[in-house]
């Protein structure tokens, strides 16, 4: 089976040499946890293997993504001047790679033109995040992820999309996508000894021999994520503390 490098060996390793050509993968985790870095890893490995690259930001800038890139060593700017790398953005510039409206429709048409005009041959994708294209009908993540993934399906794509997890709202956010996805790579934190410490888990890997244990990560200035020895943590090690969870709950949300 042919598998795509996610750009972050320790990574690839606990999935068997990296992610099946054509899935289509849910990053899934709270603010800060590293899933933008990934998305930067994984096109950034598709530049220096020859892959073609469709980056749809829709949380910051192009700007902020390209100066991300640089600082772990990554050149998008030429990439994208050599025609490799097309990154698009939502709502924030004003030409043909800006998206008008955080419209699952208008998404679709952006990324095929986009494949399009990189031309044939082996794209990867990533949305970052999808989770953007139903803030106003989160009934809708699910029936919106499905057709999202039907449709890309048919164009070469690997696709990675980025999907926040707010404790608050983890049902509406998260379950549309996970279902639907082919794999799901969960980034999770914790604060233990006064410091913030960051996780990751394969929680779901079609077709694949993956690992089962929280890994810790680290996010390494000039290099970029790193996935470190496995954890022996439980789930409730790196869970809301009960007080929070009560306090949630109290206000009528559903805690995980
Ligand atoms: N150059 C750097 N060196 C070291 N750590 C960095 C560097 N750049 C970013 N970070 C760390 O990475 C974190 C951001 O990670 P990232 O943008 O991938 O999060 P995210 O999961 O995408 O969050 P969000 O859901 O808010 O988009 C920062 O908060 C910081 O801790
Ligand atoms: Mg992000």
């Amino acid at each position: 089976m042919e598998r795509l490098s996610t750009g972050v060996p320790s990574l690839d390793k606990l999935m068997d040499g990296g992610i099946p050509k054509g899935f289509f993968v849910a990053v899934v985790g709270e603010p800060g946890t590293g899933k933008t870095i990934l998305c930067i890893h994984f096109i950034a490995e598709g530049i220096s293997s020859g892959d073609y690259n469709i980056y749809v930001t829709t949380e910051e800038s192009r700007e902020s993504i390209i100066n991300q890139a640089s600082q772990f060593g990554f050149n998008f700017n030429k990439a994208i001047n050599e025609g490799r790398l097309i990154l698009i953005d939502a709502l924030m510039g004003d030409d043909e790679w800006t998206l008008r409206h955080l419209d699952i429709d208008e998404l679709v048409d952006i990324v095929i033109r986009a494949k399009k005009k990189l031309g044939y041959g082996r794209t990867r994708l990533v949305i970052d995040s999808v989770s953007a294209f139903w803030l106003a009908k989160p009934s809708m993540a699910r029936q919106y992820s499905y057709t999202l993934k039907k449709i890309l399906s048919k164009w070469d794509l690997t696709t990675l999309v980025t999907s926040q997890y707010a404790i608050s709202t983890s049902e509406a956010f998260g379950f549309g996508v996970e279902h639907v996805a082919d794999g799901i790579i969960r980034f999770r934190k914790s604060i233990k000894n006064s410091m913030l410490r960051r996780y990751v888990l394969i929680e779901k890997m079609r077709q694949t021999n993956h690992s089962l244990f929280l890994y810790e990560v680290h996010i390494m200035p000039g290099k970029g994520l790193v996935v470190t020895a496995p954890t022996m943590l439980r789930k409730e090690d790196v869970a809301l503390p009960e007080s929070v969870k009560k306090k949630i709950k109290k206000g009528g949300y559903k805690v995980e």
